[in-house]
């Protein structure tokens, strides 16, 4: 299929990471990266559907494709991800000048259902209920890939959620947990390590609940591909012995320290470990594992007990700050970032000073505040009698964001003076004279470069400035190259 292609994606690293495997796909096929949507041929809109915003902005987007479409009727517009999962016909419906509709659990068949769309005279609607879970090809990660960033890379390590936070929708648009093998998560990341990949972030939606389901997986004789049957150490990793028991079960802490020491993979990152599930192991194979960065993001969601109880978290706010400070103390220098929901129904004037009270002591470096929406088909959009209105979260989203501010403002002082390992993201969007990057706890710094340095390379930062968002420095040497291949584009015939 010739011609060219533009994904957006909307929601988050799963999100995006899938976008990656889309665009990998249609490359595959044939097409090549668009400038823009004006010029596209095809456009893949990947939705996120967490918040209800979300919805608003789908909307607003085809709307804009619609009359593109009209000047442009060969223009072919896919809509895939959570919106779609959970939106299902009524966005064809909606939306008539879409052509392909697919949900969370099909990202493998992207081309195969615009190829069916050329056969059809009308949409082309696909939403699997599930992921089959024998099937591990159907990880994306186990898919061609562009990654947006060729020293970065993804790596889907557990598909889904089997939580039931009541506010929250993703289990129910990416279904129950599945978990990827082992050895298979490990073989990605030995590929992109061969790509020049030097930075990878392990993604799943509880990554401390990795392992939990393989230990049947391998008792069944593991998955199948082509009819042959992994091995189960295959499927589970190096089995451990604990005392005189042995483990079969694999845990996120073994996966941290496999991938951690996969050469050329100089930083591991993952995203999200839940709260009432971080276990020890995970902080000691964080400290012992060199690669593995002191950055830890741990959604919080309330400071409230009973809100978070309401919520079905699973943990006390003491229980959080408690094992927020084993990490700490295990973990020098660890940085701290946080989720928390502002307006959860029922929410009382006392709840919310629960939050900024936790918040305050718990010094986040950063945090994603939300105010909560409901989501239609979740257990707390069914509390429409103890919604919070609006002019009330917004005041109280407005004094959580200042504790924030305050603790961020004084962890990124805390490093003035300092000297940083910074992988470089590439020139400064403010300021293109300068370079940016991330530290090792994740922290954006913009700085002086010394000589012309490639996005990719390790460089050493002397930080001399701090503010809310940010640190400033000055480049003292560069650490190491890039090694990722650097796509050339190639001009058409
Ligand atoms: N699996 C991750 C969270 C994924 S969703 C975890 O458990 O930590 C990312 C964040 O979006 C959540 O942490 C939560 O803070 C926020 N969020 C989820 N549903 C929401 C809703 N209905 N309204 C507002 N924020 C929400
Ligand atoms: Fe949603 Fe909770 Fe699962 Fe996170 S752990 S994805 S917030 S249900
Ligand atoms: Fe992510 Fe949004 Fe789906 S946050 S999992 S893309 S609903």
């Amino acid at each position: 299929m010739a011609g060219t292609y533009v994904v957006r994606t909307f929601g988050c690293q799963m999100n995006e990471h899938d976008s990656e495997r889309i665009a990998g796909l249609l490359e595959a096929d044939g097409m090549t990266a668009g400038a823009d949507v004006d010029s596209a041929d095809v456009v893949v809109l990947n939705t996120c559907c967490i918040r209800e915003n979300a919805d608003n902005k789908l909307y607003g987007t085809l709307g804009h494709l619609k009359s593109l479409k009209d000047r442009r009727p060969e223009l072919e517009i896919v809509v895939a991800g959570c919106l779609a999962q959970k939106d299902r016909d009524t966005i064809a419906e909606r939306a008539p000048h879409v052509d392909v509709v697919m949900g969370t659990h099909n990202v493998h068949r992207a081309v195969e259902l615009l190829h069916e769309r050329r056969r059809s005279d009308s949409a082309v609607v696909e939403i699997l209920e599930e992921t089959v879970a024998e099937d591990h090809d159907l990880f994306p990660s186990a898919l061609p890939v562009v990654r947006r960033a060729g020293y970065a890379g993804w790596v889907t390590i557990q598909m889904g959620c089997d939580n039931s936070c009541a506010f929250c929708i993703v289990p129910a648009v990416r279904g129950p947990e599945i978990s990827r093998p082992f050895g298979d998560i490990v073989a990605e990341v030995e590929r992109a390590a061969l790509d020049g990949v030097s930075e990878v972030t392990l993604l799943g939606q509880n990554v401390n609940s990795y392992g939990r389901d393989l230990t049947l997986r391998a008792r069944d004789g593991g998955p199948e591909t082509d009819g042959v049957r992994a091995d189960p150490s295959f499927v589970l990793g190096p089995v451990a012995a604990e005392g005189d028991r042995v483990r079969i079960r694999p845990l996120f802490a073994d996966l941290l320290r496999a991938v951690g020491s996969v050469p050329g993979i100089r930083r591991v990152r993952y995203t999200s470990p839940h709260p009432k599930d971080l276990r020890p192991e995970t902080i000691a194979a964080m400290a012992e594992v060199e690669s593995v960065c002191e950055h830890l993001h741990l959604p919080l969601q309330s400071g409230s007990d009973s809100i978070l109880a309401a919520m079905h978290r699973g943990y006390t706010a003491e229980r959080y700050l408690e094992r927020l400070d084993a990490a700490r103390r295990a973990i020098p220098g660890l940085a701290v970032t946080t989720d928390i929901i502002v307006g959860f129904p029922g929410e009382t004037e006392a709840d919310a000073e629960a939050t900024l009270e936790v918040a305050a002591e718990a010094r986040f470096d950063g945090a994603f505040t939300f105010v909560y929406s409901p989501r239609p088909g979740t257990e707390a959009a069914e509390l429409s009698d103890s919604f919070i209105p609006r002019e009330v979260s917004a005041a109280r989203m407005e004094r959580l964001r200042a504790v924030v501010e305050r603790s961020s403002r004084l962890a990124n002082l805390s490093r003035v003076g300092s000297l940083e390992e910074v992988l470089v993201i590439g020139p400064s969007r403010k300021d293109p004279s300068r370079l940016s990057g991330r530290t090792r706890q994740n922290r954006l710094v913009h700085f002086d470069p010394v000589g012309p340095v490639r996005a990719g390379s390790y460089v050493g930062v002397e930080v001399t400035d701090a503010t809310t968002t940010h640190l400033r420095g000055h480049m003292t040497e560069l650490l190491a190259a890039p090694t990722h291949r650097v796509r050339i584009p190639v001009a058409a015939e």
